[in-house]
């Protein structure tokens, strides 16, 4: 078997309790649903993370010694805050090379067009292919860097994983370089909540998307009906859970398996850590980094941290 996204769906549904990974949610149709996620008014990161960019990215720069800069972005998206990004690093006198890294070579081709609408004279080198295999392109680079991880995507990681992560990345630096992580930060449980459970069901449509795609890809026969999304959130953990439920007792054929489902059986799809700023100190001196300066929005709902 030489299918990787059947490999991982197979070993997720044969575990118990039942858990998918969650770098499958990125296809075509997945990158839609996300872009609608990112405009929902409940879906607050981006416009948070998007008012730290432009309130401080100067202040930002100011803390970053050298004036030649690869920014380096992982899981990069369409660009659209990273535009913004990068103007503010021009304009307090950087120069830039960018080379986004992201698993879909489609949101790659968005991110390229979004960015050279704005900044037509950027020179980019984007890079499609998972966190682990591309950020091994990055040692031979000998120009610092500016790593972007953006968007709280750190909080996807489940568990450990997260911290293992950033040791990767820490392995894959140089003393000169920085790394500046966006985290969702711990706030009231029920805003948080609403942000993954929208009342419209473009978050449930997404979640339900990764049966669709098992459908189209691995000739499954999931029958989405009898799926229903349901999220939660534990405040003391800080961890937002996103499952699929199953509404009744069913089977699933997915190529030549049969997967047994019970009525209310959970399907765990996704984790949205979200951080105090000490959690993130902690996250980053476990990694292996040295220190970390946190930039935040007016509301404190999300942070931009330089860490070195
Ligand atoms: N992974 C992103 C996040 O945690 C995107 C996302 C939003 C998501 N809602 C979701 C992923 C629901 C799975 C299920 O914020």
């Amino acid at each position: 078997m030489d299918n990787p996204f059947l490999e991982d769906m197979l070993a997720g549904l044969q575990r118990q309790p039942k858990t998918l990974s969650s770098k499958y949610f990125y296809d075509k149709e997945g990158d839609k649903i996300f872009q609608e996620i990112m405009n929902m008014e409940s879906y607050y990161l981006p416009s948070c993370e998007l008012e730290i960019i432009e309130q401080k990215t100067e202040d930002i720069a100011k803390q970053i010694g050298s004036t030649e800069l690869d920014v380096i972005e992982l899981g990069a998206g369409d660009g659209v805050k990273t535009v913004k990004l990068i103007q503010g690093l021009l304009a307090a006198g950087k120069k830039v090379n960018y080379v986004p890294l992201d698993i879909s070579p489609d949101v790659l081709e968005t991110n390229k067009s979004n960015i050279l609408k704005q900044l037509p004279q950027l020179s980019i080198e984007p890079i499609a292919g998972d966190y682990f295999k591309t950020m091994q392109k990055l040692s031979g680079r000998t120009k610092p860097k500016l790593i972007l991880f953006l968007g709280s995507n750190i909080g996807n990681f489940k568990g450990q994983s997260g911290v293992d992560f950033l040791t990767l990345v820490k392995k894959h630096t140089t003393a000169e370089d920085y790394l500046l992580l966006g985290a969702d930060l711990k706030k009231d449980p029920e805003i948080i909540l609403k942000a993954y459970n929208d009342p419209e069901g473009i978050t449930a449509r997404f979640n339900l998307n990764l049966l669709h795609r098992m459908n189209k890809e691995l000739n499954a026969n999931f029958d989405l009906a009898n799926f229903k999304h349901y999220p939660y959130y534990n405040p003391i953990s800080g961890t937002c859970y996103s499952y699929l439920i199953s509404l009744k007792d069913q089977k699933v054929e997915i190529a030549d398996s049969t997967i047994f489902f019970q009525k209310n059986e959970p399907l765990h799809t996704e984790v949205s850590q979200k951080y105090s700023l000490q959690d993130l100190e902690e996250l980053i001196l476990a990694a292996g980094f040295n220190g970390i300066e946190s930039f935040l929005d007016t509301k404190e709902w999300f942070s931009l941290s330089l860490i070195r």
